[in-house]
């Protein structure tokens, strides 16, 4: 029979929350400088909790967007997530101690290239505005005075202004090949995005003196 787990084991434990894909690929250099390493990789074994080499510390995989929830609720301790999912979130219950400066690209506005944007914010026409990133949109062209009717979306925004379901969309751009490959051009640059650190609010109090080297560790490689 296992012995019953004490209040100050469960202090010890730490659950990080990422997502597969580049936040994760790009996390296993912050870990490894925190001496931690995950024993599988979650592309192949499909496994959504993943041991380390620490028993103490496991990852959970979700998805990108719903990073910032597990860590507000304390389901996990902390994890990693992007400046426009932390936005569309809204930041509450959680500390956001370290720009990671991972997964860095940025948010843009975009149209089909033969679209006068200039002149259609200029005239005052309500613009149509497809997006997945509807607060970061929202906020953008209400701080223009840009009256807009925006159109949530869940991927694929490039789509949109080619088939006529909007007039622009507000995406994430990084090399700019999408927007090349689709005959979008970037009209506006709304704000640089990359990656934070973020860290349940009672956990930092409560496992603080598990959580600081991590910290400390993440720190030190993310300012390099
Ligand atoms: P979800 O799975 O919740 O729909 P997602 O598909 O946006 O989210 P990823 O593609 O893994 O998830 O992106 C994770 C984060 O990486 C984004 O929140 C963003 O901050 C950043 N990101 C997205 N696209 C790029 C890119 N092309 N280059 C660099 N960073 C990016
Ligand atoms: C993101 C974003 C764009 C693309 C921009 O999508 O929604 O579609 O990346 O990147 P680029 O400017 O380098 O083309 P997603 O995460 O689906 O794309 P990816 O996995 O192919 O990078």
């Amino acid at each position: 029979m296992n012995a019953p787990t004490s209040h100050t084991d469960d202090f010890q434990q730490l659950t990080l929350a990422l997502s597969k894909g580049r936040i994760f690929e790009e996390t296993l250099p912050l870990l490894e400088a925190a001496g931690i390493r995950v024993s599988e990789d979650p592309e192949k074994s499909r496994k959504l909790i993943i041991g380390t080499n620490d028993p103490n510390i496991r990852v959970i995989i979700v998805r990108a967007s719903d990073v910032p929830t597990y860590v507000q609720y304390g389901a996990a301790d902390f994890g990693v997530a992007g400046k426009d999912v932390l936005q569309e979130h809204g930041g509450a219950g959680l500390y956001q101690p370290i720009d990671l400066q991972i997964a860095q690209c940025r948010m843009s506005v975009a149209v089909s290239e033969g679209f006068d944007y200039a002149r259609a914010v200029r005239q005052g026409a309500r613009l149509r505005v497809a997006t997945k990133y509807t607060e970061i949109a929202r906020n953008h062209f209400a701080s223009k005075g840009v009256h807009i009717d925006l159109i949530k979306l869940y991927g694929s925004m490039e789509l949109a202004p080619l088939v006529g379901l909007s007039d622009a969309i507000v995406d994430l751009v990084s090399t700019g090949n999408t927007l090349r490959a689709n005959h979008l051009i970037e009209v506006e640059h709304i704000m640089d995005i990359s990656s934070r650190l973020v860290v349940n609010q009672a956990a930092l109090k409560l496992k603080r003196l598990r959580l600081q080297p991590i910290l400390d560790a993440f720190a030190s490689v993310a300012g390099a």
